[in-house]
C-alpha cells in the first residue's frame, strides 16, 4: 500500500487533507512541529501516524521520509516573520525536503505555493516561494506545484459574520481589485488527487474559486444572504490604527507591503481557466455561499 507524508499537518490545509487521505483509506503520515500534537483531532490523531520534525532538522525529515510515496507540503511562515524566517523555510527547508525526497526515492511530491510567486520579486512571501519553486523545477522529483490566490475556510467566513453582526465596520479591499478566493475545502481535494494525474506530473497550476469578486463584494453578498448592515471603512486609512498596530506588534511591517500588494493587484484565475483545471483534476469548486454558516447567537 502506498504511503503519504503530508507537511504542515497542524495547519489549516494540512488537516484537512490528512482528514480526506483518511476518508480515501490511505496509509498517512503527518509531520507537526514538537508540541503541536494536540492541535489535531482526536479521531485524526487515532487513524494517522504523526511524527515530530521541522523543516530546520535535517534528521527529523529523513525519518519522516522513510518509506513514504507520495509527499504533500502544506507549511507556511507566518505573514509577520521576518524575510529571513521565510527564506530559511520555503528556499533552505523545501531544498533539504526535496533532496531527502528524491534521495528515499519519493514518486511525486505535491507543492503548494502562491498565485503569482514569480511577479513580486520584491515581496519575500512570493520571492521564497518562488525560489522553493525553481529548486523543485531542478530536482529529480516528479511534482505538481499549485498555485492558490486568496484561501478562504468555514472559519473565516465566520469571523465575518460575527463581525458584520456586531455592525463592526468591513475594511474595504483596496481599489476594488478582482480576486477568485478559493475553498480550503476544495483545495485539500486538488492537494489529493495531483499526485495520481500524469497530465499534471511537473506542471504548475494557479487556482482559485469559481467566481471572481471585487474588493469587499464577498463581505457584502455575505451581509445582504443574512440581512445584515454592511459598513465600509478603508483599509490602511487611519494614521493612528497604524501607529497603535506598529507598536503592539512591531513585526507587523513584514505583512504591510504583502497586504498591500495583495489588495491593489488582480488575484483573481478566470473562471474558464479554472473550469479547465477542475475538470482536469475531477475536483468539484464549490461556491462559497455553500459554506455559509449558520447565524451566530449573539
Ligand atoms: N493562507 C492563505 O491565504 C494562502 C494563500 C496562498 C497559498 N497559501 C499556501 O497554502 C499552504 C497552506 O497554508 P495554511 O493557510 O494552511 O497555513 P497554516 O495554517 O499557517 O499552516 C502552516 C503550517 O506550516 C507549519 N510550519 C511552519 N514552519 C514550519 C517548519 N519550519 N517546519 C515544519 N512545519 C512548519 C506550521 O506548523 P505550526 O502549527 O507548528 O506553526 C503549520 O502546520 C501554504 O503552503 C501556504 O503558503 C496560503
Amino acid at each position: 500500500m502506498a504511503k503519504f507524508l503530508v507537511t504542515g499537518a497542524s495547519g489549516t490545509l494540512g488537516r484537512m487533507v490528512l482528514q480526506r487521505l483518511v476518508e480515501r483509506r490511505e496509509e498517512v503520515r503527518g509531520l507537526v512541529r514538537p508540541g503541536k500534537l494536540d492541535l489535531l483531532a482526536q479521531e485524526v490523531r487515532r487513524e494517522v501516524e504523526l511524527v515530530a520534525g521541522d523543516y530546520d532538522d535535517e534528521a527529523s525529515l529523513q525519518a519522516a521520509l522513510e518509506g513514504v510515496d507520495y509527499v504533500i507540503t502544506a507549511v507556511r511562515a507566518s505573514l509577520y516573520d521576518s524575510p529571513k524566517q521565510h527564506y530559511a523555510l520555503e528556499a533552505d527547508g523545501n531544498r533539504r525536503l526535496f533532496r531527502l525526497a528524491a534521495a528515499a526515492g519519493v514518486s511525486h511530491l505535491t507543492f503548494i505555493s502562491l498565485l503569482h510567486a514569480e511577479k513580486f520579486p520584491e515581496i519575500h512571501i512570493f520571492n521564497a516561494k518562488h525560489q522553493a519553486e525553481n529548486i523543485l523545477r531542478e530536482s529529480d522529483l516528479d511534482y505538481t506545484i499549485l498555485r492558490p490566490g486568496a484561501l478562504m475556510s468555514r472559519a473565516m467566513l465566520l469571523r465575518t459574520l460575527t463581525g458584520l453582526s456586531k455592525g463592526w465596520f468591513t475594511p474595504v479591499e483596496g481599489e476594488n481589485m478582482p480576486h477568485s478566493p478559493l475553498m480550503y475545502d476544495d483545495l485539500a481535494e486538488f492537494c489529493v488527487r495531483a499526485y495520481a494525474l500524469p497530465e499534471a506530473c511537473k506542471r504548475t497550476f494557479n487556482l482559485g474559486g469559481p467566481k471572481v469578486y471585487h474588493g469587499s463584494d464577498w463581505v457584502r453578498d455575505l451581509a445582504a444572504n443574512y440581512g445584515l448592515p454592511f459598513k465600509l471603512r478603508p483599509r490602511g486609512s487611519s494614521f493612528l490604527a497604524n501607529t497603535m498596530m506598529r507598536l503592539v506588534q512591531p513585526q507587523s511591517r513584514y505583512a504591510t507591503a504583502y497586504i498591500h500588494l495583495k489588495t491593489t493587484q488582480d488575484f483573481s484565475v478566470s473562471p474558464e481557466e479554472m473550469a479547465h483545471t477542475a475538470a482536469l483534476f475531477g475536483v468539484k469548486l464549490r461556491p462559497m455561499e455553500e459554506f455559509y454558516p449558520p447565524i451566530p447567537s449573539s
